[in-house]
């Protein structure tokens, strides 16, 4: 096969063929290259150049932060894909049901988080007894930040010191 007949098997997308195509701005796509979600290659020109795959590796990544995963997260799960091959569907499937767990315990917190906000909203008493929402003196603050009790960490009983 001729140098110029492999050249042309592998043009490759640049850069700004994949912002286009996934919607993502240049300036992420190389943040992405740079944390090692997707590995480019450089033309004889030195010029960056991404595989078709990569449109579908970075639309994953949109995918997963939406749900909140973290980037580390991301590149954790994503190390299950191939390096040296275009996934396939079986791939993809492997390393989503990697996130499949993360999932289920994410859902179940915000079900959790809906049905115990569900009291509160328009209610506004701020009972000591009942309420989620009601933090008396900051005294959840030695968990974090957020509303710690409507995030389900343990409240004082009502009454005690
Ligand atoms: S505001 Fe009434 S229960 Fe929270």
């Amino acid at each position: 096969m001729s140098k110029n007949r492999r050249l042309a098997i592998r043009s490759g997308l640049t850069i700004g063929d994949l912002a286009a195509r996934t919607g993502l701005a240049v300036s992420a796509i190389r943040y992405y290259e740079a944390e090692g979600l997707v590995h480019p290659w450089r033309n004889a020109g030195g010029q960056r150049r991404f595989e078709r795959a990569d449109i579908r590796r970075l639309s994953f990544v949109m995918v997963a932060q939406k749900f909140g995963f973290t980037i580390a997260r991301i590149r954790e799960v994503m190390q299950g894909l191939p390096d040296q091959r275009t996934p396939t569907a079986a791939d993809w499937r492997r390393i989503s049901t990697g996130f499949r767990a993360d999932l289920d315990q994410q859902i179940a917190a915000l079900e959790q988080m809906r049905d115990k906000l569900d009291g509160c909203i328009g209610c506004g008493c701020l009972s000591m007894k009942a309420c989620t929402l009601y933090n008396e003196s900051d005294q959840a603050q030695h968990y974090g930040a957020g509303p710690r009790y409507l995030m389900g960490d343990p409240a004082p009983e009502a009454g005690a010191d």
